[in-house]
């Protein structure tokens, strides 16, 4: 999960990272009052910060100064409603102004190539990082973290003694990179990023922005999570299989996919992604997947049942591939539980879509027998994954 800035920010405060005063604002009449709390701390001066979870909100024009509360009020006026990169802002961070003297860049990130984290710092701040990284790259120092041993003050003076860090600021700036490090094991985060980290007029060391990225493997482990998770931006699909406790991603194809198994559910996807490349719709695509779905082992009839309602739900999906081999749930099972589906589904008034089957494994015979017995609507058997693959596809490039 991605946090916003603002959430960020208060992660970092608690962590002891230095950063400025913040304050969310939802309408230009928050923004006016936060920027009368907070304009005071540095001269009347704030910053008014678009929230969405993307980066280049300055240069879209997301990050404006106001030199009074009512300033503040008509940018948060103008930034409030605007759409960056697809993202509607519906929120805005009122921040203490900063006297910049310089801007650096730090990262902590996972590197699961190497078994290992990854710091990245340069005290070249102010420039798109991915731009630094391919023109300058020896300005972008890179050091491994052992995750044993964590960012420990040792390795935070490493990190900025490689990033060329002048003598007077290092001890405060590997200060601050201790402390991000503890806020990125702490909070079991996979990114925190901070761009810029500035040092300012008096010298002080401060996150300006940040970017933290939570593991939700470690959700578990940290009951306060929940509360940063923005229901409102997760896709209502998403929210729907969530609730129904299935394993659903959305994507942005139209072959509904599902399957039983993590593995069996990604290689459908590539399959499918290559059948797909054989057919053209009427618009010019090429089919592809529309989700995951895993519906694991052991799964009933009212799984599938679910797991078909959420795919129907979705207007992209054109075709559906239903791609389970037997194992500890034998085929005969699947395909009561998909016959009992579409009675399920019938029984709420849903339509079917085209939906192709391929079923093997443990009883696999006799799943198609029961499957051919039924004669459902829109239903096809094919017994093998490419067969399978290439006639949702071909359904999905038919359908108008
Ligand atoms: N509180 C502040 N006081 C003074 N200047 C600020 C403040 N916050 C941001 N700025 C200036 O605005 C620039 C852009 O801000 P910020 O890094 O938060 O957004 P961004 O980099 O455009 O967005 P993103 O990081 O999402 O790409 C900073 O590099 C800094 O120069
Ligand atoms: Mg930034």
């Amino acid at each position: 999960m991605d946090l916003y800035e603002y959430q960020a920010r208060d992660m970092f405060e608690a962590h002891g990272v230095p950063v400025l005063a913040g304050e969310v604002a939802e309408t230009p009449e928050q923004a006016r009052a936060a920027a009368e709390r907070i304009g005071p701390k540095s001269g009347g001066v704030v910053v008014v910060k678009a929230q969405v979870k993307t980066g280049g909100r300055g240069k879209a024009g997301g990050v404006k100064v106001a030199r009074s509360p009512e300033e503040a009020q008509a940018l948060a006026a103008q930034i409030l409603g605007m759409d960056i990169k697809g993202h509607t802002v519906k929120r805005v961070m009122i921040a203490q102004g900063a006297q910049i003297a310089q801007e650096y860049y730090f990262s902590l990130l996972l590197d699961r190539a190497n078994r290992s984290y990854l710091a990245m710092c340069s005290v070249e701040g102010g420039m798109d990082i991915e731009t630094l990284a391919v023109e300058h790259p020896d300005k972008l120092a890179r050091v491994q973290v052992d995750p044993l041993v964590g960012l420990d003050p040792a390795m935070a003076a490493q990190i900025v003694s490689e990033a060329g860090f002048p003598e007077a600021d290092a001890a405060a700036v590997a200060d601050v990179l201790v402390k991000l490090g503890d806020v990125y094991v702490g909070e079991d985060a996979t990114l925190v990023e901070v761009n810029p980290l500035v040092k300012t007029a008096d010298g002080s060391i401060i996150a300006l922005d940040g970017k933290v990225t939570l593991d939700n493997n470690a959700a578990f482990r940290h009951a306060d999570h929940e509360a940063l998770v923005d229901h409102s931006a997760t896709d209502p699909l998403e929210i729907m299989a969530t609730d129904l406790n299935l394993n659903y991603v959305k994507l942005d194809g139209n072959i509904g996919i599902i399957g039983n198994g993590a593995g069996l559910v990604m290689s459908t996807l590539d399959v499918v992604a290559y059948a797909g490349e054989e057919f053209t719709a009427k618009d010019g695509t090429h089919p592809r997947p529309a989700n995951f779905l895993d519906i694991g082992g052991g799964a009933d009839a009212s799984v599938m049942a679910n797991g078909l309602d959420v795919i129907f739900e979705d207007a992209q999906v054109k075709a559906v591939f239903v791609n389970v081999f037997g194992g500890i749930t034998a085929c005969d099972q699947v395909a009561d539980g998909i016959v009992k589906a579409y009675e399920i589904l019938a029984g709420h008034g849903k339509q079917p879509k085209p939906l192709v089957v391929r079923l093997d494994g443990n009883n696999a015979e006799k799943g198609r027998a029961i499957l051919d017995g039924a004669a459902l609507p829109q239903l096809e058997r094919v017994d093998t994954m490419d067969g399978a693959a290439r006639r949702v596809a071909e359904l999905a490039s038919l359908a108008d």
